[in-house]
């Protein structure tokens, strides 16, 4: 027989939550928000990239051809579905892909070379969720595309997260870079790196023996403990590069050292994507945050457009995780200082005076001008209050002597200095006071 218990479990409606692994941001983040956002912008025009943004469904195809079929990202963690055309999507599980296809899609080489692009977005990997490891987050990249494949843009995209992390007041991290050479170093590479796994195949986990015949490097980015075990006396990738990738990377790391930016040669670095050749780089926080995975990586990718139809393409570039790099500010006790609101506060001081204050609010948003309020409060005191809350400097009051003098009172909220002005000339005063 039913229980109360059970009819009213019956009855009350369903709770939801947000998917596992996916987060709300709710208004007190946004001041981490907003300063990122605002740093990267002012990086973006300090370094000449234009913002470009494409679309969160690409086809699952073209990152099954560019971040490689045998990468975590693609063979695991790429949310895909079926259209009702049969068509198969996939959610973005990172931009560099798309950017690509972007680049090819509008000949955007026809605009001059390279093109320096940024993104800032939401992102998708079906990943186990833990610290710093989200299934949905946001990355912000920067793309260089096509012109030489000079080392001083591999330096400059370093730079750029150096620049980041400076400007968020992330200090204490290391850069770690390697070189994973060319089409013409790299398979000498490989085949010494598979022998050198075949001779130890009993040791290696599941994932690691199919993959030390598709992508052998990976190999070196395995986390199981007897594959990082036998990393230890794995070839080094750094004695096996040709002469044109020793110079190339020898350039890189003078750039770097020419900005005084401090390295570490960690030959073992690979990157879990299949496109790139070259400088890889990745930045970690030190200290028990470098638990929270790496702020940013990236490296170069001179041959990603060749498999999806394009020329070769010397391309180079990075990306870094919002949530990321806001748990570092958290952990650190960075608090970003929130931007003074551009907006007045409207109040008002008895029934005529909130009639009268209802058509301003109107007149003052027609003028463009950003108004907060509580009007239906009455009380002047409890309005300002709001005010306050809200951080807003500004407030223009309106009274029952104002209305007859058609006059409006404004007073600076931090000094409470105030004077009155001809309601005609408010919008003239406010647009000065706001933006001026
Ligand atoms: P990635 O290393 O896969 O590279 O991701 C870049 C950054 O995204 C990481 O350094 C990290 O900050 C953040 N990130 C990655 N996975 C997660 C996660 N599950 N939760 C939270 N944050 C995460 C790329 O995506 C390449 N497209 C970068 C690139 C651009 N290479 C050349 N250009």
């Amino acid at each position: 027989m039913a229980t109360e218990k059970d009819e009213k479990k019956k009855e009350s409606p369903r709770t939801f939550q947000a998917p596992k692994g996916m987060h709300d941001v709710l208004p007190a983040d946004q001041v981490y928000w907003d300063k990122i956002g605002d740093a990267v912008n002012e990086l973006a025009r300090a370094y000449g990239f234009g913002r470009i943004e494409t679309p969160v469904l690409e086809a699952a195809e073209l990152y099954n051809k560019t971040s490689g079929d045998e990468s975590d990202v693609v063979a695991k963690e790429m949310y895909t579905l079926r259209t009702k055309g049969g068509e198969t999507f996939a959610l973005r599980p990172e931009y560099t892909p798309g950017i690509a296809r972007a680049y090819l899609e509008h000949s955007l080489s026809r605009l001059g070379q390279p093109q320096k692009l940024f993104y800032v977005g939401p992102v998708f990997r079906h990943d186990r969720p833990q610290l710093g490891r989200y299934r949905e987050f946001n990355q912000i990249g920067f793309e260089t595309l096509a012109g030489p494949n000079d080392p001083i843009y591999d330096a400059e995209i370093i730079e750029i997260y150096v620049d980041l992390l400076r400007e968020l007041k992330i200090k204490d991290f290391t850069i770690k870079v390697n070189s994973i050479g060319c089409r013409v170093c790299r398979p000498i590479y490989r085949k010494q790196l598979t022998n050198y796994y075949k001779n130890h195949e009993e040791e290696l986990c599941e994932d690691c023996v199919r993959r030390l015949t598709t992508n052998p490097l990976r190999l070196l980015d395995c986390k199981e403990p007897s594959c990082v075990k036998l990393r230890e006396k794995a070839p080094n990738c750094l004695d096996k590069l040709c002469v044109t990738c020793t110079e190339h990377f020898k350039a890189v790391l003078e750039y770097l050292e020419e900005v005084g930016i401090t390295y570490e040669l960690d030959h073992r670095l690979v990157r879990g994507l299949d496109y790139y050749s070259r400088t890889v780089f990745e930045i970690y926080a030190n200290g028990k945050e470098a638990e929270i995975g790496a702020l940013a990586g990236g490296g170069r990718y001179d041959y990603l457009m060749e498999t999806i139809g394009g020329h070769l393409t010397p391309a180079v570039g990075g990306a870094s995780g919002v949530e990321r790099l806001i748990a570092v500010m958290k952990a650190r006790g960075i608090v970003p200082q929130a931007r003074p609101p551009k907006r007045v506060f409207l109040a008002h001081a008895g029934a005529l005076a909130k009639k009268k204050a209802f058509a301003l609010l109107a007149a003052l948003r027609a003028a463009g001008i950003t108004v907060s309020e509580s009007l239906a409060k009455e009380s002047l005191g409890a309005q300002l209050k709001v005010a306050d809350k809200e951080g807003i400097g500004i407030a223009v009051i309106l009274g029952q002597k104002e209305i007859y003098e058609e006059s409006v009172i404004i007073r600076d909220l931090r000094t409470g200095l105030q004077e009155a002005i001809p309601q005609a000339k408010l919008v003239d005063e406010i647009r000065k006071r706001l933006h001026g």
